[in-house]
């Protein structure tokens, strides 16, 4: 599908160091007067926030995998509708706080419902908005957790023990093996190291 803008999205565990490289793109782009919007997922829109509340609330433990799964592409679907569509159809570059490769990672992966499955879900998002280009930070979450000093005790998805956590760090490490549109930087260097190497991925892909 013919694109104007360009759909870039940033993927890792739980705290490998997301937040800081997307607070670096963002004064990057805004200083260079790089049109963009950056949002993320499970979020980014009324609805998707709202599920997104569902999603990570500590409280909502009987949750199913099944189900867990399913809200995670329905809010995918709205905030592709919302947000993400509106912005590359005015040729604005998107930044994208996870997308489907945490579905794959998470829920295919380390919850073991399967690559089919998390697929089919998926499929019109994976059909209509496949990234230019996805930056994996690999990150261990043994060194992830050390860094950020534990999983927050809030969050249902950090409370998931580190045996699925290592299962999603595995998952990821399979995604960037076969899928091309994934590109890993090593988060064990410095921000402003991890900085230079995701810009220079942006440039390489034709991103900036
Ligand atoms: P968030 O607080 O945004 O985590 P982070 O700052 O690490 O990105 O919470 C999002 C959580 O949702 C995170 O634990 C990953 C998980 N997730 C999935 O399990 N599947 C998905 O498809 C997405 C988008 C996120």
């Amino acid at each position: 599908m013919e694109r104007k803008g360009k759909f870039i999205t940033f993927e890792g565990c739980d705290g490998c160091g997301k937040s800081t490289q997307l607070r670096k793109l963002s004064n990057y782009l805004t200083k260079n007067g790089v049109p963009h919007i950056f949002t993320r997922e499970p979020g980014g829109g009324k609805i998707s926030e709202a599920i997104r509340e569902i999603l990570l609330n500590g409280k909502n433990s009987e949750m199913t995998d099944e189900c867990e799964a399913l809200l995670y592409s329905a809010s995918r679907v709205q905030h592709l509708h919302d947000r993400v569509q509106p912005a590359l159809d005015e040729g604005k570059l998107v930044v994208c706080d996870r997308y489907f490769h945490s579905s794959f990672a998470y829920q295919a992966f380390a919850r073991g419902l399967g690559m089919d499955f998390i697929s089919k879900i998926n499929s019109y998002a994976i059909e209509h908005y496949t990234p230019d280009v996805t930056i994996f930070i690999d990150l261990s979450p043994t060194e992830a957790f050390a860094r950020k000093k534990g999983a927050d005790e809030n969050d249902r998805l950090e409370q998931a023990g580190m045996d699925f956590h290592n299962r999603v760090y595995e998952g990821y490490l399979t995604l960037a093996k076969t899928d091309k549109c994934v590109e890993v930087v090593n988060g064990r260097q410095t921000p402003d190291e991890i900085f230079a190497d995701v810009l220079a991925i942006l440039k390489k892909r034709n991103c900036l």
